[in-house]
């Protein structure tokens, strides 16, 4: 429009309506408005008020609604700026020309980033102005500090109009707001009113750390818990990832990115020192968002919800990104124990915990395979012959070629492996655990040390002396495990040749993937011993950790001396152990 601010606005608030109306239509007062005939349609009994206070007409009859320059457009067939003309002249107004300046403060106040900036510094005020009180409480506790909220820039959406009332204020265009999803027009009433009502407000951000759209969260119990901002010009989910701007710099750096589900495990996650966390936007992973996290780093980590309902997103992502794997970029998939979202990970256990299941993270072929197999037995060769078909039928998906005959290469021999194994009730038992054979992360641990022990029996002895004695949860495992305990009592000084040989053409069993990667990462003996002493330590202070807390517990109920020893003394060696790390 090309007026300055406000001219309109005071133009309505000078022109007396009943008079500009009254020269056309014959009025008569009735308490505070006035009665007339409807210019507009054809009746009898008037049924056309005119109200000077609001500055508006109705017609009850008919419908016609509006404010002195619309009389003018519609009753007059007047063009608009005619019609200002008309007005300004009868009041006495004259109409401005535009400056450049104001023509600069036009634009601003109509320009989309302006508005959305408006109304986050307008949450951000709220949330620490004393109508915030119950959000800030909120937010406290969740375990969110000040600093951290002024770094997301977390707000808070009163109930009622403010935000409305706030950039009407400001001269913003409601129309825009509008447009913007931050205010909405409710049909019958011809009312505009706040979008976002009583909630903590999430601003989302795109990469130059301008405002596109708002999550906000109930403070309690509700539906829907979280409110997004609708599509806009500005803002389209699929294509934006929230925290992206913040965690960007270290994702490049640790060239490692951990895509979780929500906005507060986004939040916890930065707070506990993991700043290359981020989310997808209530909405299932895209492609886009995956494309955008390949710009970045090489192989995103999905940590989902540990409930079924993540696990099954997971999976989606998994299928989402096989078509589009290439050499070198993949995920990788971390599942937390039920329930447990990384928010809960952080606070109810610690960041430790997380970093452990971080660590854990499987790779996107042993996730594939697992999810292959899940709720499925191989017991016959029709099962079976199923099986190879659907690894097949998957694979074929993946567009690249290097990528997909790398599968096939990959699938093959796992399906091998699988097919020589003796054990097919074990296998059928194995892999039908319900609702899930993702398995845990001790257990990869295991196997790794497991596929270590076969490479490099000579450095790997020291794990048997240790008297450490594992629990494999895949019984195929544990007894090869024992198998291989065995044949290195009888022939201490086996190579790790032999001993595979052993284990593949005597005893008939399969070999741990793990070693597979072991033989190609060639590590030297030297380094081998070293990493299996690192870990066998750190084995050891896990379980001298837990024999502590039972020793302890113990002792608060019966403190004899003998307990007390033994306290000390595992102490002592937690502290040895502690001092190598
Ligand atoms: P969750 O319900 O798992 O959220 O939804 P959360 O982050 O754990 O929430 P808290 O801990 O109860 O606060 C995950 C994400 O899905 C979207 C949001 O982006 C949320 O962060 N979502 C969820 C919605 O968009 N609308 C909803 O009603 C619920
Ligand atoms: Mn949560």
């Amino acid at each position: 429009m090309p007026f300055p601010p406000r001219f309109l606005e005071e133009l309505r608030e000078r022109v007396t309506l009943s008079q500009l109306i009254g020269r056309k239509v014959k009025l008569t007062r009735r308490g505070r408005e006035f009665l007339g005939l409807c210019p507009f349609h054809h009746e009898k009994t008037p049924s056309f008020t005119v109200n000077d206070d609001k500055g508006f007409y109705h017609c009850f009859g008919c419908g016609a609604h509006g404010d002195a320059i619309r009389f003018l457009t519609e009753s007059e067939k007047m063009p608009f700026m005619e019609a200002v003309e008309h007005l300004a002249q009868m009041v006495g107004l004259s109409v401005p020309q535009m400056t450049a300046e104001d023509r600069q403060k036009q634009e601003t106040l109509h320009n989309e980033w302006a508005v959305m900036e408006a109304a986050c510094s307008y949450f951000q005020a709220q949330l620490f102005s004393p109508r915030g009180e119950k959000a800030r409480n909120y937010l406290q506790n969740r375990g969110i500090t000040k600093e951290v909220a002024q770094a997301f820039r977390l707000g808070y959406a009163p109930a009622g109009s403010g935000l409305l009332a706030y950039l009407t204020d400001k001269g913003f265009s409601l129309s825009v707001a509008a447009a913007l999803g931050l205010v909405v027009e409710s049909s019958e009433k011809r009312a505009r009113h706040d979008y976002f009502y009583d909630r903590v407000m999430f601003p989302i951000l795109n990469r130059r750390q301008k405002v596109i759209a708002f999550g906000g969260r109930l403070l309690e119990k509700g539906e829907p818990k979280y409110l997004n901002s609708p599509e806009t010009s500005l803002f389209h989910k699929g294509e934006q990832l929230y925290a992206l701007s913040n965690a960007v710099d270290t994702i490049r750096k640790k060239n490692e990115a951990v895509l979780v589900e929500g906005y507060m495990d986004v939040i916890a996650l930065h707070s506990a020192g993991f700043t290359n966390a981020v989310a997808p936007l209530g909405t299932a992973f895209t492609e886009q968002q995956l494309k955008l996290l390949w710009q970045a780093c090489d192989e995103p980590i999905i940590c989902f919800d540990g409930d079924l309902a993540g696990r099954k997103a997971a999976v989606r992502a998994l299928y989402r990104a096989l078509d589009i794997l290439t050499p070198g970029k993949s995920l990788r998939f971390v599942f937390l124990p039920d329930p447990f979202d990384p928010d809960d990970m952080i606070r109810k256990k610690s960041p430790q915990a997380f970093q452990e299941a971080l660590n854990g993270a499987q790779t996107f072929a042993d996730t594939l395979w697992n999810t292959l197999l899940e709720n499925r037995s191989i017991d016959t060769p029709e099962r079976f012959a199923k099986l190879e078909k659907d690894v097949t039928d998957t694979i074929n998906r993946i567009k690249d070629e290097r990528v997909r005959l790398s599968y096939v290469r990959n699938m093959k021999n796992r399906l091998w492996r699988l097919a020589h194994q003796k054990k097919r009730e074990n296998a059928s038992v194995m892999f039908r655990v319900p609702g899930s054979i993702l398995r845990p992360t001790e257990d990869r641990e295991l196997r790794l040390m497991l596929a270590y022990l076969i490479c490099y029996p000579q450095q790997g002895q020291k794990i048997l002396e240790s008297a450490f004695s594992p629990r494999f949860q895949t019984p195929i495992l544990q007894e090869l495990f024992e198998k291989v305990s065995q044949r290195l009592v009888e022939k201490p000084d086996i190579t790790g040749e032999a001993l595979k040989t052993y284990i593949t053409d005597e005893a008939k069993m399969p070999l741990p993937l793990e070693v597979e990667m072991i033989e190609k990462s060639g590590k030297d003996p030297m380094t081998v011993q070293k990493e299996i002493n690192k870990w066998l330590d750190s084995i050891r202070l896990k379980t001298l950790y837990d024999t502590k807390k039972e020793k302890l517990k113990l002792f608060a109920k019966n403190q004899t001396p003998e307990l007390w020893q033994d306290i000390k003394q595992i102490t002592e060696e937690i502290e040895k152990l502690e001092a190598l790390e």
